[in-house]
């Protein structure tokens, strides 16, 4: 793997529902590459297929045809366990209703995913209490999520999702639930903590305001990726050293 292999390269992405007695082609030979440490935004209406997309580059779905390369390894044909394990050790999601474990605290939740990974109780302490520092919720470390406003605990997710060190974060419209400020905060941590680590990042979101904190914003449309406009490269990616 040279370091300009994309982290994830999906070519040709097709993927149909069965809808009742009809099918519906939710994406359409889809393709995109990521590299190391950029924000990648894709728009477009309710049923353009963004979290089709989504749920394929994080193992959640598979495609009907198309090839998925995860750090330069071709991932389309893995079985069920071998992605489970690439989807807790490679990827951090972040999801619109926060999905946090309503009975565990701040520092509970985000140590979770180190736990899953058998990583030592040592190493685990201080990578939890080095996120809790980066997304400012050190004071919060041993509330309960309900004790939390809506921008925090959605910074524990992110906390959460970062905190293994993943190659690929997925935010599928990680601030809908939030208020315009508070989601520009959100959108713009989880860009930096990206930038920082190195790690691609795959968000939907519907806000053209924030689509414009990302680094490239791509629209789709009825399954398709829309042909890349060159006003849409906001900035240049930032890779991590
Ligand atoms: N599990 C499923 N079963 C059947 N149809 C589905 C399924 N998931 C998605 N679809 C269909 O695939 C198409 C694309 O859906 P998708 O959820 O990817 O869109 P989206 O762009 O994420 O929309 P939204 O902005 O509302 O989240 C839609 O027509 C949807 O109804
Ligand atoms: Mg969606």
């Amino acid at each position: 793997m040279s370091e300009h292999t994309p982290v994830i390269s999906l070519q040709g992405m097709s993927k149909a529902y069965n809808m009742g007695e009809g099918r519906v082609q939710a994406l359409s030979d889809a393709s995109l590459a990521l590299p190391p440490g950029e924000m990648l935004a894709l728009t477009g209406p309710s049923g353009s297929g963004k979290s089709t997309l989504l749920n394929i580059a994080g193992l959640i779905d598979t495609p009907d045809t198309g090839r998925y390369l995860l750090d330069g390894e071709d991932v389309s044909q893995l079985d069920e366990t071998c992605r489970t394990l690439l989807r807790r050790n490679a990827i951090g999601f972040i999801f619109q209703g926060f999905n946090l474990v309503p009975v565990m605290s701040v520092a509970d939740n985000i140590d979770y995913p180190l736990f899953l990974a058998g990583i030592n109780a040592g190493e685990r302490k201080r990578r939890v209490a080095e996120m809790l520092e980066k997304v400012g919720l050190r004071e919060q470390a041993q509330r309960r999520p309900d004790a939390l406003s809506g921008g925090q605990r959605q910074r524990v997710a992110v906390a959460r999702a970062l905190v293994k060190w993943p190659r690929l974060v997925i935010a599928d419209e990680p601030t809908a639930n939030l208020d315009s400020h508070t989601a520009d905060q959100v959108i713009t941590l989880i860009r930096e903590l990206c930038h920082a680590e190195g790690a691609a990042c795959l968000v939907a979101t519907h806000d053209d305001r924030l689509s414009t904190r990302c680094d490239r914003v791509l629209a789709m449309r009825d399954g398709y990726i829309l042909p890349d406009a060159p006003f849409t490269h906001l900035a240049a990616p930032a890779v991590a050293a």
